[in-house]
């Protein structure tokens, strides 16, 4: 099974479940902003912190460049200060583009935008082994999709 896992990340607390997720399933993570294209592989793991109620900008610009997901099954995860609403706006693109979102994935960050005061703390270590749960739960969901 093809795997990988895409991020955004301003101040690296999503960099830090990627790499969670990365360590749990072996794959290294690539942040949204190289030069790449979503299409194509088996599960897409697509991760990003929330800004304003949306993904990073370079996760939006990815979503908006595929031109199709068709077959792609893909595991969201994020990290918010508040509420993890930049999820929905990846869901509804995912789908849009006919990708199947196959679950999601979210823990506090620590909140820069509020001076550092919200989310103090997170990620956590309890936060991270359960997005490495959450990673394994995704593949082998993936996989047992993949042998029906
Ligand atoms: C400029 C800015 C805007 C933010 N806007 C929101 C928001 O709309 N909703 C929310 O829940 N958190 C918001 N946050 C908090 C971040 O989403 C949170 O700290 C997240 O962990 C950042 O992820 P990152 O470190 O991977 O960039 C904002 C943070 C910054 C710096």
């Amino acid at each position: 099974m093809n795997v990988r896992i895409v991020y955004g990340s301003l101040t690296g607390n999503t960099r830090r479940v990627a790499e969670a997720i990365g360590k749990e399933l072996a794959v290294l993570p690539r942040a949204a902003k190289e030069p790449q294209s979503l299409e194509g592989g088996d599960l897409l793991f697509l991760g990003s912190g929330v800004y304003g109620g949306r993904p990073a900008g370079a996760v939006r610009r990815l979503l908006n460049a595929a031109t199709s997901l068709a077959g792609v099954k893909v595991a969201l995860f994020g990290t918010y200060g508040g509420t993890p609403n930049q999820l929905d706006w990846m869901a509804r693109a995912v789908q849009e583009k006919g990708g199947e979102v196959l679950g999601r994935f979210s823990c506090k960050g620590r909140d820069w935008f509020v001076l550092g005061l919200v989310a103090r703390g997170h990620p956590s270590a309890a936060d991270l082994s359960a997005a490495a749960a959450f990673a394994r739960q995704a593949r082998e969901r993936a996989g047992q999709a993949k042998r029906e």
